[in-house]
């Protein structure tokens, strides 16, 4: 029997390689995506394709009812994926920006995860992983709304672990670093249009970021994988016969793990201040 997986934020970058790999590895693949054009790309690919918008409670509810009508309400694994990237200074993020923010990568993620919950305590068992991030353990500046969620995510995962150990529902969290995607592109975007830059006291920075990103040559952060690297953690939580809880992807991801277990906070808050 074909495992089924169903994937959120499949229109690009990580979610997207990833359905396609699993797809072709003979998983029984249900792809999500916000926007129905991005649907219709990924049916001609020849995915099974249906349109999620983690802002939006009744699209999330109306693409689980079409998976589970063509499952037999049976789903193997949910890889929660979908989720963006609000950059910009505490100080200068709105609250409807930081609302957003969490709606997708916590609120939306949350009230699929649950609805999933029910349908695998029924079955007796399924997996539940999540894409969190490296920024899911450590804070750096100006990624506070979006540290702030996957802390979240990373927080609710850990919790519900605990809460459902008498099951047999696994829950992962995969903690990439820099990955080759859209994510880069889709945050800058979210910052031009969110943050008053030319009022804020990080000015400054932001005008040195705004050059960073903009460059065009080479990945904008060392260490950078490519999706697989999301993917061969994906494979193993999702067929290990002992999944892992944490699942680190990248170097940076390992560094900043192993230095925050070593290093006191004020030395730590040293190299974070320079990332
Ligand atoms: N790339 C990295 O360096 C990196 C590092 C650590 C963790 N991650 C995590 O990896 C995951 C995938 O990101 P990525 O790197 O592949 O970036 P990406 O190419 O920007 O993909 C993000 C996906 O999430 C979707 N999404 C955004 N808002 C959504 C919503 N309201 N409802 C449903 N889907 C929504 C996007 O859809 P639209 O195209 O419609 O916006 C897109 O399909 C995210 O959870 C991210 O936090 C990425």
């Amino acid at each position: 029997m074909k495992k089924s997986v169903l994937i959120t934020g499949c229109s690009s970058g990580i979610g997207y390689y990833c359905a396609m790999e699993l797809h072709h590895l003979g998983y029984q693949v249900f792809a999500t995506a916000r926007k129905q054009q991005d649907v219709e790309t990924l049916l001609e690919k020849g995915l099974d394709a249906y349109q999620l918008d983690l802002n939006d409670e009744k699209s999330i509810d109306s693409a689980l009812e079409s998976i589970l009508t063509k499952t037999n309400q049976s789903l193997d694994a949910l890889f929660n994926n979908g989720a963006f990237g609000q950059p910009g200074a505490v100080e200068d993020l709105t609250l409807k920006a930081i609302r957003e923010q969490f709606e997708t990568n916590v609120f939306g993620t949350l009230h699929l995860t649950n609805k999933v919950i029910k349908v695998m305590r029924k079955q007796g068992y399924g997996r539940i992983i999540q894409n969190s991030s490296v920024l899911g353990f450590v804070a750096i500046p100006y990624r506070g709304a979006y540290t702030a969620s996957k802390f979240a995510l990373e927080a609710l995962t850990d919790t519900l672990r605990l809460e459902l150990s008498d099951t047999k529902i696994h829950f992962s969290l995969i903690e990439p670093g820099p990955i080759i995607s859209k994510f880069r592109e889709n945050a800058f975007v979210k910052f031009q249009n969110n943050i008053a830059i030319e009022t804020s006291a990080h000015k400054n920075k932001y005008v040195r970021m705004i050059q960073h990103f903009s460059k065009k040559e080479g990945p904008a952060v060392p260490f950078t994988l490519g999706p697989e690297a999301v993917l061969n953690a994906l494979v193993h939580a999702l067929e290990a016969k002992s999944p892992k809880v944490r699942y680190y992807v990248t170097f940076p991801t390992y560094l900043f793990a192993y230095l925050k277990r070593l290093l006191p906070f004020k030395f730590m808050d040293k190299v974070l201040a320079k990332v």
